[in-house]
């Protein structure tokens, strides 16, 4: 139903994630080092190039070539079996081989073998994955309905661009060959957190802090989704993983340091849009109570963090893309649950009470103000990873129109990480 709704991207498809699942276990089996593109990646924990999946593959490879070996030991000896005991072949009763010791203690310690072999890999997993290393760089993910907020505790903000910590909404930015010390929280229902190519999945639980690690050796976009039904929007609730190499990552982390919103010229429509979103209309209805903005006196923690709007290249938590962004913008300030079910940010189309009514030139001046909250050139990840990975989305700014991103979009957007 949700895919039915203009402009939200088509659900995963089953079939085409199942067959790039084999394709890569294949790969994986006859072991080839490069599985997954960076890019137009499919969503798969087969991807080898996070340490996690490498453990986790190990795991797989040896059950199922346990599970492949008895199916068909058992299916041969059932064949044979069945051709060489016909009935019109044989008249007399079969013979009996209860109380073959031999062979009944071969058939409960080839099991317990291969059980106690499986589990002896388990616990090597475990104990290499479980704790998360003392140095791991450490993220934080607060999930909210329906949203994810990404913090950086190691990147306090410059005390010139105002207080706290780096923090961005719904696209995380991680350096590559870097183990990650994901932690995961939650400010009002249980979410799940999970990026495929990069690791493992944890519950977000309110109250509750969960670290563990993820890491890609490979930069480039990943597609991370909410993993547990927390609402009506559990399935437009996305995240991007941009996973840059390590001095690129360092660049955006000083950019993103230093950033201070800019402020808008007297005058212009931006000015205009920073007024509205700094006190709202009519004494009510201030972005700013629910929104941050690093630099400005806009702190609100209820939304998603958008210090860095201009440069992002998602809306409505990945519901929308590039220049679908645009499209969508306007109607996602005005009314966003109208396009995006479950959606908490309040109406400015008079629906909601106490909230002001805003004018299509009032909208049209906060998307202006929004616009520009851009990191500088080179702390804009978006057009780091477009440089380095070819095929990578095109940079929120320079988002080609509409009808050319839905030609390519909208048959392959669904599993491909995203672009
Ligand atoms: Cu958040 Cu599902």
């Amino acid at each position: 139903m949700l895919n039915m709704l203009p402009g939200l991207p088509a659900p995963p498809r089953r079939r085409a994630l199942s067959l790039a699942a084999l394709l890569a276990l294949t790969s994986l089996v006859l072991g080839s080092s490069s599985l997954a593109q960076q890019v137009n990646q499919t969503v798969s924990i087969l991807d080898t190039s996070s340490g996690y999946n490498r453990e986790m593959n190990v795991l797989v490879f040896w059950a199922l070539a346990f599970a492949v070996i008895i199916f068909i030991g058992v299916s041969a000896a059932l064949f044979y079996t069945v051709q060489k005991f016909r009935e019109d072949k044989n008249d007399a009763a079969p013979a009996q081989f209860h109380g073959n010791n031999r062979l009944e203690v071969t058939l409960v310690a080839v099991p317990v073998v291969i059980v106690i072999f499986l589990a002896l890999l388990t616990v090597r997993a475990m104990a290499r994955l479980n704790p998360t290393p003392a140095g791991a760089y450490p993220v934080n993910a607060v999930a909210a309905q329906f949203y994810w907020n990404f913090e950086y505790p190691n990147l306090k903000v410059n005390p010139a661009a105002g207080n706290g910590l780096v923090t961005n909404g719904n696209e995380i930015i991680v350096p590559t060959q870097t183990k990650i010390a994901m932690t995961a929280t939650a400010r009002d229902v249980i979410h799940g957190f999970w990026a495929p190519n990069l690791g493992g999945q944890r519950d977000a639980i309110p109250g509750v802090k969960k670290t563990w690690q993820i890491d890609t050796d490979k930069a480039g976009v990943y597609q991370g989704n909410c993993t547990l039904l927390c609402g009506a929007s559990h399935a437009n609730m996305r995240f991007k993983v941009i996973a840059l190499p390590k001095a690129d990552y360092d660049q955006f982390a000083s950019a993103a340091q230093a950033y201070k919103a800019p402020a808008a010229a007297a005058g212009t429509p931006a000015a205009a849009g920073y007024a509205i979103f700094m006190q709202g209309k009519g004494g009510s209805g201030a972005c700013a109570a629910c929104h941050r903005i690093q630099g400005t006196a806009a702190a609100g923690q209820a939304g998603p963090d958008l210090s860095f709007f201009g440069s992002r290249r998602t809306l409505g938590a990945g519901a929308w893309e590039g220049a679908d962004v645009d499209t969508h913008l306007h109607q996602w300030i005005k009314a966003s649950s109208s396009i995006k079910p479950g959606s908490l940010m309040p109406h400015y189309d008079g629906s909601t009470p106490n909230y002001p009514t805003l004018t299509d030139q009032d909208l049209t001046d906060l998307e202006a103000y929004l616009k520009t909250l851009q990191l500088p050139a080179e702390g804009n990840y978006w057009t780091k990873i477009a440089a380095l990975v070819p095929g990578a989305p095109v940079p929120a700014a320079q988002s080609p129109t509409p009808s050319s991103v839905n030609a390519t979009t909208s048959a392959s957007t669904a599993m491909n990480g995203g672009n």
